[in-house]
C-alpha cells in the first residue's frame, strides 16, 4: 500500500527502508556523545548517527524543500521553499525516547510532513507517521487519505491494519513528569483517570503512543510547575503525534486546544502533550480550563 502523493511516498519510503539499519546500528552506538541537542538533553551516539543518515537521505529527495531535527539547531535548507511552492518540509525525531537505549527498552522514529516551511502549524502537515523498534519494527503512517500500521522487515512493509483506529473503550494511560512536579488541576484529574484506566509508561513518547493507538486510552506529557511548556517538542513530537491520533479518530491537545492549531514561535519549541480517545482529552481541557 502506498501513498499517493510521489514525494509523500519517497518520505515515507526512504524511513522505512532506513528502519532496519537504524535499528541494527544501535548496536554499538549506545554511549553517549559530550554534546546537547538544542533542548538541551544529552544526546547518545545512536542520536547523532540517526540524524546523520536521515538527513543526509531525506534532504536528497527531490520535493523536500527543508529538513529540521530534534537534534540540530537549524534547519537544513535542501532545494525549494515549502511556504511559496509546492516543495515540503521534513521535521525528524531520528531516535524518540533514546535514553531507553540504555535499558533496551523501546524507542521510535518519528517524522512530518509539513507543506509549510519551518515552524509551521500542525495543520499544515499532509502526513505523519512514526517507526517503532519494539520486539518487531512496525511503522505507522497517516496521511489525508490513509492511516496504516505496517510491519518493517527487510526494507519491506507489509500492512498489518489497513485502517488504525483508537478503540471506543480505553483502557490504558501513561503521564510523563514527576508527579509532585504536576499542576493541582492535572494531579485532580489524573487521580480520576487512575482509578478507570491501568497504567502504561515506558518512557518513549512512541512506545507509550502506541499502547493508546492498540488499546484505547490516554497519553501525557503535562506541562510542569518548573516547566509551563512542558518537556516535548511541538514540531518533531506534538504535531506528528497530534496528527496521527486524530487521522485514529482521537484528540490532541496542549491542555487547551488541538495540537494541530498551535502557533509555533521556534523550531524547538516545547509543548505540553496529551492525546488520546476524544471523551478523555476533552475531560482532561475542562480540569485545566
Ligand atoms: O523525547 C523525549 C522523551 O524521551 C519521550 O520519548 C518520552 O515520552 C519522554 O521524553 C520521557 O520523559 P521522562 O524520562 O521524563 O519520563
Ligand atoms: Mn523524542
Amino acid at each position: 500500500m502506498t501513498v499517493s502523493d510521489p514525494v509523500v511516498e519517497s518520505v515515507v519510503a526512504t524511513i522505512s527502508r532506513s528502519a532496519t539499519e537504524i535499528r541494527q546500528g544501535l548496536i554499538g552506538r549506545r554511549g553517549t556523545v559530550d554534546e546537547e541537542n538544542p533542548s538541551g538533553e544529552t544526546q547518545a551516539e545512536a542520536d547523532v548517527w540517526a540524524d546523520e543518515l536521515l538527513g543526509d537521505r531525506l534532504a536528497a529527495i527531490d520535493g523536500v524543500g527543508q529538513y529540521a531535527s530534534e537534534e540540530r539547531a537549524e534547519i537544513v535548507d535542501c532545494g525549494d521553499d515549502p511556504s511559496s511552492t509546492d516543495a515540503y518540509a521534513v521535521a525528524v525525531d531520528p531516535l524518540d525516547g533514546s535514553s531507553n537505549l540504555k535499558s533496551n527498552n523501546a524507542m521510535g522514529t518519528i517524522f512530518g510532513v509539513y507543506d509549510a516551511a519551518l515552524p509551521a502549524r500542525g495543520d499544515t502537515l499532509v502526513a505523519a507517521g512514526f517507526v517503532l523498534y519494539g520486539p518487531i519494527t512496525t511503522m505507522v503512517i497517516a496521511t489525508d487519505e490513509l492511516i496504516t500500521e505496517y510491519e518493517l522487515s527487510g526494507g519491506e512493509r507489509t500492512v498489518v491494519d489497513r485502517d488504525v483506529t483508537l478503540p471506543a473503550e480505553p483502557v490504558v494511560y501513561g503521564f510523563g513528569g514527576r508527579v509532585p512536579d504536576w499542576p493541582d488541576d492535572f494531579r485532580a484529574y489524573a487521580r480520576e483517570i487512575e482509578s478507570e484506566l491501568k497504567l502504561r509508561y515506558g518512557g518513549a513518547l512512541i512506545g507509550d503512543v502506541n499502547q493508546v493507538l492498540t488499546y484505547g486510552g490516554t497519553f501525557g506529557y503535562p506541562g510542569l510547575e518548573s516547566r509551563p511548556e512542558g518537556k516535548l517538542r511541538l514540531q518533531f513530537e506534538g504535531n506528528p503525534i497530534g496528527y496521527v491520533v486524530e487521522r485514529a479518530g482521537g484528540r490532541s491537545s496542549n491542555g487547551s486546544q488541538s495540537l494541530l492549531t498551535v502557533e509555533p514561535d521556534d523550531l524547538h519549541d516545547r509543548t505540553p502533550v496529551h492525546v488520546g480517545n476524544e471523551e478523555l482529552i476533552d475531560r482532561l481541557e475542562d480540569a485545566l480550563a
